[in-house]
């Protein structure tokens, strides 16, 4: 099963290690690490992170205490990944994985659903998922949501420009992103509605999930760069949006948006003073030095966690 070849040639560019580790994405890597430690079983657990990249997901969790692989099918990525301390990596692909049935406590797949245009290829990642998961496990999957390209087109002003117009037009109809060599849109990639999640899900095996926005509106923030290097400020919009983050009126316009386990599966209480903590951002992690946001601010990202066989 190859990668298209689009897809392949952007990941080879080798941005997507430096994506979340500065500028306005690190909303998406806090938020990322705020709805998953809540929902992952202690460590040390044994992780499976399908299209896990370069590893930056895999890093944390790794230190934390998990047994974390990569899977991934950009031979960049592998090498990135596997020279993380505590993580292996081996080139894969989501619809096909190499392991044996309940192999895994958690399984992430947060990407390769966004390069996946074709629903019966979603559906056979998903349902890998579920089958290399020990039931009882987790799954968790990312989709980027059809209107957060709009969105963003709008708030860069790039939706003046027609040929971006087109693009994103297109994928309000279809879901589909196909830019041309002209346009530097993100790359070949298909978007949700949140309302096509649910039985995407169901389908491979995995009903009853739950969807969390990941950063709500957040995103559309001005000055969200600065507001993230203020530690308060930091703290304050991740309750925010913690607090609203399974509002499902707010799905379609969340930059990210995640979905979880059944609530008591979920530590912490948003509600409750006190009841949960913001997690510090990873050591090293300072002041942005640079934005590598605007090439995937698709849109909204949907996650689904799924607790198989509670
Ligand atoms: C936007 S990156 C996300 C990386 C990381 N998981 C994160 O959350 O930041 C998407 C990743 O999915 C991978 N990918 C794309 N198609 C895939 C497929 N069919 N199977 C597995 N991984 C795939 C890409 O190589 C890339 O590493």
């Amino acid at each position: 099963m190859a990668l298209e070849l689009h897809v392949l040639a952007y990941y080879e560019q080798g941005e997507e290690d430096g994506r979340l580790r500065a500028g306005v994405n690190r909303l998406e890597f806090w938020r990322t690490q705020d709805v998953l430690r809540r929902a992952l079983p202690p460590a040390p657990s044994r992780v499976l992170d399908v299209g896990g990249a370069s590893g930056v997901h895999a890093e944390w969790l790794a230190a934390d205490g998990h047994e974390v692989e990569v899977i991934d099918p950009v031979p960049l990525h592998v090498k990135q990944a596997g020279r993380l301390p505590g993580v292996t990596a081996r080139p894969g692909d989501a619809r096909d994985l190499p392991y044996g049935d309940g192999s895994y406590d958690v399984v992430l797949m947060l990407g390769p659903l966004y390069h996946l245009p074709e629903r019966a290829d979603r559906v056979q990642a998903l349902a890998e998922a579920r089958r290399v998961a020990r039931p009882g496990g987790l799954v968790a999957a990312a989709t980027i949501s059809r209107y957060a390209g709009l969105h963003d087109g709008l708030r860069t002003a790039r939706y003046f420009e027609r040929e971006v117009r087109a693009l994103k037009d297109e994928v309000l109809a279809t879901g589909h992103l196909r830019p041309t060599g002209d346009v530097d849109l993100f790359t070949d990639a298909y978007f949700h509605d949140p309302d096509e999640i649910p039985a995407e899900f169901a389908e491979a095996g995995l009903a009853d999930a739950v969807r969390y926005g990941l950063e709500g509106t957040a995103w559309l923030m001005v000055d969200m760069d600065a507001h993230l290097d203020d530690p308060e400020r930091r703290a304050l919009v991740l309750e925010a949006l913690r607090a609203v983050e399974t509002a499902p009126t707010l799905l379609g316009g969340s930059e990210a948006t995640w979905g979880s386990s059944p609530p008591d599966s979920v530590r912490g209480d948003p509600h409750q003073p006190g009841g949960w903590e913001v997690p510090p951002p990873a050591e090293g992690w300072g002041r942005a030095s640079a934005d590598h946001g605007t090439r995937l601010t698709g849109g909204t990202r949907l996650t689904r966690f799924v607790r198989l066989g509670v």
